[in-house]
């Protein structure tokens, strides 16, 4: 089967790392092309960040276009706390030799999608101001579109960065708001209330540690200040990859429950700004939206994920 064309929206970002590590281990797809946003970090050490990890998991040849810095309307809102100064906690990878390429982001996902309609997956694992002003420059993309997953939203969960929102949706609910309401016929939506649970430890860094090299040394030192902030923030001895579990529903759906379902998400009051709301009683009668993963595979998910980062590892 011919792999599955992908573009990949990050902001690099520990887990947004993972991602693309897993998208470059990954048969089932090609990376057509990664898009960076402001989020976890400031848009240009984004940039920095995917370029150096790309050229890391031997996909210096992907090409990676800067999007947008800033959210749509709010302020920036960076997490430092959570991935560290540079976006890749501890971890310091050698300078890529490749530059972004010309093109802004948004519109490279406009021509990514509209070259072929209807054959890209766009999996979308930031803040969606890309996504969001991709589709208001071209709105045509909404139904060329294969279909796009988004990690992001709070659904029946606290939220992450207030006690209601989670990261990506918080730092850009207006732009979660025009995705949301885009008429995307086919949104998978997987929130924080299932990523939380997607967790890799200690143990598992070991067990890509014993092969050597330098893909197991990255992820060790990205996942020693990921699971310190988790121990301290979250009481637990582990650390959520929330990215790269979205990225393998771009090859792996049934790694997922779903359940169609109307989404929004609020973008009036400052205390819950960001907070998505689900309506699974049907209250509003408003059709459905998004499919909402409502569970996930994190056994066979994370074996997953290990297995690709050790093929990824001895074939590098
Ligand atoms: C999301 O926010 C970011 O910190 C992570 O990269 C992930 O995309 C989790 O809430
Ligand atoms: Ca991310």
């Amino acid at each position: 089967m011919q792999p599955r064309p992908v573009v990949l929206d990050v902001d690099p970002g520990i887990d947004d790392a993972l991602a693309i590590l897993l998208a470059l281990a990954s048969p089932e797809i090609e990376l057509r092309a990664v898009t960076v946003t402001g989020g976890n970090c400031p848009l240009a050490e984004g940039v920095r960040n995917g370029l150096d990890v790309l050229a890391l998991g031997g996909g210096a040849h992907v090409p990676l276009a800067a999007g947008v810095a800033l959210p749509i309307i709010r302020p920036p809102f960076t997490a430092p706390e959570t991935h560290g100064a540079t976006g890749l906690g501890y971890a310091k990878l050698p300078p890529s030799p490749a530059a972004p390429i010309a093109e802004h982001g948004v519109d490279r996902l406009i021509n990514e999608i509209m070259a072929t309609p209807g054959e890209v997956t766009l999996v979308a694992v930031a803040p969606l101001t890309n996504v969001a002003l991709a589709i208001r420059k071209e709105p045509r993309i909404v139904q060329a579109v294969r279909e796009v997953i988004v990690m992001g939203g709070a659904v029946r969960a606290d939220g992450n960065t207030t006690p209601l929102a989670e990261f990506n949706v918080y730092v850009d609910p207006h732009a979660a708001h025009v995705v949301l309401h885009s008429g995307i016929p086919q949104l998978t939506i997987i929130p924080w209330d299932i990523t939380i649970n997607v967790r890799i430890t200690q143990t598992h860094v070991d067990r890509l540690l014993a092969l050597g090299g330098p893909i197991p040394a990255f992820i060790a030192e990205a996942v020693r200040f990921y699971l310190e902030f988790h121990e301290a923030h979250f009481g637990f001895a582990a650390c959520s990859i929330n990215d790269p579990a979205a990225l393998a529903l771009a090859f792996l759906p049934d790694l997922a429950q779903t359940t169609p379902i109307y989404m929004d998400v609020e973008i009036n009051s400052e205390t819950t700004m960001g907070k998505t709301v689900g309506d699974f009683l049907h209250l509003t009668q408003r059709p459905p939206n998004v499919r909402l993963v409502t569970a996930f595979d994190n056994e066979r998910f994370v074996e997953l994920f290990l297995e690709r980062m050790e093929k990824l590892t001895r074939n590098s």
